[in-house]
């Protein structure tokens, strides 16, 4: 990971309450060349990160995520596939802000977070960080939700109805869709296995605020075929 030209890791203990010398310039000296920038979070293996930045090559593209190991997988692909529109970053996502100005960025994506069923405050949906998010994000930027999970689908959709965050799309299983857009069409590490077990693939996509968000105070069935708090087991990693 070190040797890879495409990859930030940044310790903890290196950065606490800083922030990064890359704020704000991640177009100016990261990429080649300066394009929108859109962020896969909780990025595992990197098959959307990799994956939406060949499909879409007018953007630069950067997979967020703590796990080395499964971002290696990624950020290899990314130079053997000559993807210079792609970068990685190892940090928690609760640490972004640090590395990301005011309107930097156009996009977010989330693909099959954990639900955190247990923990509102670790849901990657939720109203922290959807703050968090809009410290960043450019107005009128968008957050693509890709889930197998009714609990964060339904979850979501309660974040989004509370505080009137604008709907730009909205499926329950995409892949009943005729035409579907090439880019909820890229399958991760997770969303073959949840396939594989027949459960749905769902997907939503809005624009957030940060003025006054409410955060729901509503009872949503919880998913049966998740362990409670541990989230997804992957069956063969
Ligand atoms: C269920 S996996 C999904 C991975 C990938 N998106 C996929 O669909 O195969 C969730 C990923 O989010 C990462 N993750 C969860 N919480 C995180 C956090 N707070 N900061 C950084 N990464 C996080 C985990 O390390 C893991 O790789």
């Amino acid at each position: 990971m070190e040797q890879f030209s495409n990859v930030l890791q940044v310790p903890f203990h290196r950065i606490e309450d800083s922030d990064h010398a890359l704020k704000g310039r991640w177009n100016d000296d990261f990429f080649l060349e300066s394009k929108p920038l859109v962020l896969e979070l909780g990025c595992g293996k990197g098959e959307y990160t990799t994956g939406l930045a060949q499909i879409a090559p007018y953007n630069n593209y950067i997979g967020v995520d703590i796990k080395g190991a499964r971002m290696w997988k990624g950020a290899k692909y990314a130079i053997e596939n000559d993807l210079d529109n792609v970068g990685f970053l190892r940090t928690h996502i609760e640490m972004i802000g640090q590395f990301f100005a005011p309107g930097e960025v156009s996009e977010i994506w989330l693909t099959f977070p954990d639900p955190q069923m247990k923990k509102t405050r670790k849901r990657l949906t939720s109203t922290r960080f959807i703050e968090l998010y809009c410290s960043f994000l450019k107005p009128g930027g968008i957050v693509h939700l890709k889930t197998d999970s009714n609990f964060q689908f339904q979850y979501t959709h309660e974040v989004i109805n509370a505080n009137g965050f604008t709907i730009i799309d909205k499926m329950e299983d995409i892949y009943e869709a005729e035409n579907l857009k090439p880019e909820l069409n890229i399958k991760t590490f997770y969303e073959k296995q949840w396939l594989a077990r027949g459960i749905k693939i769902k997907y939503i996509s809005f624009i957030p605020h940060q003025h006054e968000l409410i955060e729901p105070d509503v009872d949503i069935e919880p998913d049966t075929y998740r362990s409670f708090g541990r989230g997804a087991v992957a069956v063969d990693e």
